[in-house]
């Protein structure tokens, strides 16, 4: 498929559309940092700007729109409310994108924390807005686990397919399953993710494999929880503490933090992708991210699709 990639970010789900095999014509993303990061690994087409400033026929032609937007600007206090903030905006612009450039399939990711909303109501107004531009519209959560990630990250999935277009998009069927059940690898854990991967205070030649010197406390409250080494790691976050930092594991060693090279890993990007910015940009980039085996469990179904493309 063509694919047309917006909020991209570091570019975590473009990975995994490109692993199974599809082509981004085209991306963007207000982010300097994520661009340059973006650039570096995926390639040159994307663009750096404000999605609100681009004009739909400026983007251009493809199978697929892909993205997820950010959600903060959802009230869950009032319905009325969310309509004035600016940051709905970014959902309003994935809509206007979709619904004019009329693609046959959209895929949209966000927090399963966007069901909740206003009891619901929001996510139902999203179904209902992208049903009312001609799509049929599936959605799930996912779990990275259950595809391979070190990381038991569950995210909702949104799908797409083009009213006129006959396919019906099967939610992939999980490859890891916590027990190893089913037939399915048992899944990954944090220690073995963390065993590829050499000491940071040795000498080694891995990229960002540096670590923020925030101290370890263990006290029970986000980031300050021990790790199971036999476990996949909790969620890795771009969000911060009370003190304004971006939130970052502990080690399952108990020693010290994950250096950003570790924290990549836990969402499953390859050892050699390099990140661009400073520490703090870099953990927020990966922890914004899409894990690629997860995005490319997602893009793989599209193979199935036999009809047309661009
Ligand atoms: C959750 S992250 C996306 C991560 C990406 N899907 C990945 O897998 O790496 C959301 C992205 O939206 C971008 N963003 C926020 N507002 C934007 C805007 N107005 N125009 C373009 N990008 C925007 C942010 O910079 C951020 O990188």
């Amino acid at each position: 498929m063509r694919v047309v990639s917006l909020f991209s970010g570091a570019g975590g789900l473009d990975l995994g559309f490109k692993m199974a095999g599809h082509e981004i014509v085209w991306a963007d993303d207000l982010y300097e940092d994520a661009v340059e990061t973006y650039r570096n690994n995926i390639g040159n087409h994307i663009v750096c700007r404000d999605i609100a400033e681009i004009k739909t026929e400026d983007i251009p032609e493809c199978d697929i729109i892909i993205g997820g937007f950010p959600c903060q600007g959802f009230s869950v206090a009032n319905m009325n409310r969310y309509v004035g903030d600016e940051r709905n905006e970014l959902y309003k612009q994935l809509l206007r994108v979709v619904g004019e450039k009329k693609p046959k399939f959209f895929m949209a990711e966000n927090v399963k924390g966007i069901k909740n909303l206003d009891k619901g109501k929001i996510f139902e107004m999203i179904l209902k807005d992208f049903a009312g531009i001609g799509y049929k519209v599936k959605h799930e959560v996912m779990n990275a686990a259950d595809y391979g990630v070190p990381q038991t990250r569950q995210r909702v999935i949104i799908i797409g397919v083009r009213e006129d277009v006959d396919f019906d998009y099967i939610f992939p069927v999980p490859t890891h399953d916590k027990e190893g059940r089913y037939d399915r690898n048992r899944w990954v854990s944090v220690g073995e993710a963390m065993s590829a991967i050499p000491n940071p205070d040795e000498p080694n030649d891995l990229p960002n494999h540096v670590y923020s010197k925030y101290k370890l406390q263990f006290n029970g409250y986000l980031g300050h929880r021990p790790l199971d080494p036999g476990k996949p790691a909790p969620t890795v976050t771009a969000r911060g503490d009370n003190k304004g930092g971006v939130v970052i594991l502990p080690h399952p060693n108990g020693q010290r933090r994950m250096s950003c090279r570790e924290v990549a890993a836990v969402q499953s990007f390859p050892l050699d992708y390099e990140f661009a910015g400073n520490n703090s940009s870099v953990y927020r980039q990966i922890g914004n991210a899409v894990p690629p085996l997860l995005g490319f469990a997602i893009a793989d179904v599209f193979n199935s699709y036999k009809g047309e493309m661009k």
